[in-house]
């Protein structure tokens, strides 16, 4: 009986990361925060203190290009992974930042960070709408949730 009962519960412990994963796309904020908000902040207090265009820009132009989920996550993935000028869509922020150092992470975890992105409304900073304005004209921000 008791071996049972801890056969079950190690069932349990064994099989928790699986079911954990399956949850996956909704546990990727905090992995999006630990892993790019280190240069992708949306909390940055100014245009003149960020280190990279904020996932609200990258999403917008992203989408742009491609339009299905998977191909946005293969596109994220891809950049990610391996980033260069060439590849790179957003011209204006590679002028000011240069190019984005590649990241080795699983294509697992960037992808359902893409798909997060690609899935929700990215938190855009306060100046960004004005920015935006500036370099796309008015009423180009629609689709930021600001
Ligand atoms: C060390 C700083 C840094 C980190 C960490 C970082 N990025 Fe970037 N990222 C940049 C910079 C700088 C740019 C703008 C220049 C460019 O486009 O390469 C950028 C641009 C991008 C672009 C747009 C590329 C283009 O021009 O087409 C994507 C997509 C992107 N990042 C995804 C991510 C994701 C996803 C993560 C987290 C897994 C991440 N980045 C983490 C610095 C960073």
């Amino acid at each position: 009986m008791k071996n049972s009962i801890l056969s079950l519960l190690l069932i349990i412990v064994l099989t928790s990361p699986i079911l954990a994963q399956q949850e996956l796309p909704k546990s990727e904020k905090p992995a999006m925060i630990a892993t790019c908000f280190a240069c992708h902040n949306p909390k940055a207090p100014s245009h003149d203190e960020i280190l990279a265009p904020p996932f609200a820009a990258v999403k917008f132009r992203y989408q742009m290009m491609y339009k299905t989920k998977e191909e946005f996550a293969q596109a994220v993935y891809d950049y990610v992974t391996n980033p260069t000028e060439e590849k790179a869509l957003m011209f204006g922020a590679v002028r000011r930042f240069g190019v984005m150092p590649a990241l080795p992470l699983p294509e697992e975890q960037i992808k359902s960070i893409a798909y997060y992105i690609y899935d929700n409304d990215v938190e855009a900073p306060e100046w960004f709408a004005e920015h935006f304005e500036e370099q796309h004209g008015k009423g180009g921000n629609r689709g930021f949730n600001h």
